[in-house]
């Protein structure tokens, strides 16, 4: 038995096992520039959707009902009338707490939980390690079986909020196929449709979506459907990486766009109505 397996089980903590060397690191490339560049991307998400949530206004637009999805479901008696797509459950709120209050905490959740951003801000963030043969800063390495880490395992409950938010944030890209006059659509609804896609093939692509749909089966061909669902889910999740970061971007676009048209900055570009 080798010895990090030994540690473990006696305390559930791996020893690291280096090469006995002086330098941190042999590697001699920029293998520091993905962490940076992640560090940066996170950083750049995490300001503007703070600021955002606690901004508290331009974030609907009357005369075609967009919303941003920052401010889904919006709630509370202090949203704006038209915003208020599924009714008012909450009283009004202090100036100071987000108008998505019980959806920002689950989205959060979801993308903090979520196995490739767990992987970039472990690597990024906490250093463990920075990077492949880089020596980590830490004496040692206890993965996710103690608290705080072991909460990453709910992430497969958020999956399903997470669904639900999807659903909304759909039923709010539908509704805004309005104008003045009736229905109409303009550059917003491409936005927000767009949104609401990349969205759902995030949620979709979900490690625990693949797992839904296709785990636990021993036999795949005795359950055709869910075989199908399964190598469906399968090709998205491939690049889940790449629509984890997709979806940052479409966020911010498509909060920024609705902000610019609902603070009467530019007006919305429209096709029909
Ligand atoms: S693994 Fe990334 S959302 Fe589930």
């Amino acid at each position: 038995m080798s010895a990090p397996t030994a540690d473990r089980k006696a305390t559930g903590v791996f020893s690291p096992s280096r090469a006995q060397i002086q330098q941190r690191t042999l590697r001699t490339d920029r293998w520091w520039m993905p962490t940076l560049w992640t560090d940066l991307g996170f950083a750049t998400f995490i300001i503007y959707a703070t600021v955002r949530a606690f901004w508290g206004s331009a974030y609907y637009v009357p005369e075609y009902h967009y919303l941003t999805p920052f401010y889904s479901p919006c709630v509370s008696a202090s949203c704006v009338e038209g915003a208020r797509h599924f009714g008012t459950w909450l009283p009004e709120f202090p100036r100071w707490i987000p108008l998505a209050i019980i959806s920002l905490p689950f989205l959060l959740a979801f993308r903090l939980t979520c196995y490739y951003y767990r992987k970039a801000y472990y690597r990024s963030v906490w250093q463990s390690p920075p990077a492949c043969a880089v020596a980590e800063p830490h004496s040692a390495y206890s993965g996710e079986t103690r608290f705080p880490l072991i909460m990453q395992n709910v992430h497969r409950y958020f999956f399903f909020v997470a669904c639900i938010i999807s659903i909304i944030n759909t039923y709010d890209a539908i509704i805004a196929f309005q104008s003045p006059s009736g229905f109409g659509f303009g550059l917003g609804n491409v936005i927000l449709v767009a949104n609401v896609i990349l969205l759902w093939i995030y949620t979709l692509s979900c490690h625990s979506c693949r797992h839904v749909v296709g785990g636990r089966l021993k036999h795949f061909s005795k359950h055709p459907v869910r075989y199908w669902m399964w190598t469906q889910v399968s090709k998205i999740n491939e690049r889940h990486m790449m629509w984890a970061w997709i979806t940052l971007g479409t966020l911010i676009l498509t909060d920024f766009y609705v902000m610019l048209v609902a603070s009467g900055t530019i007006s919305d570009l429209r096709f029909v109505g």
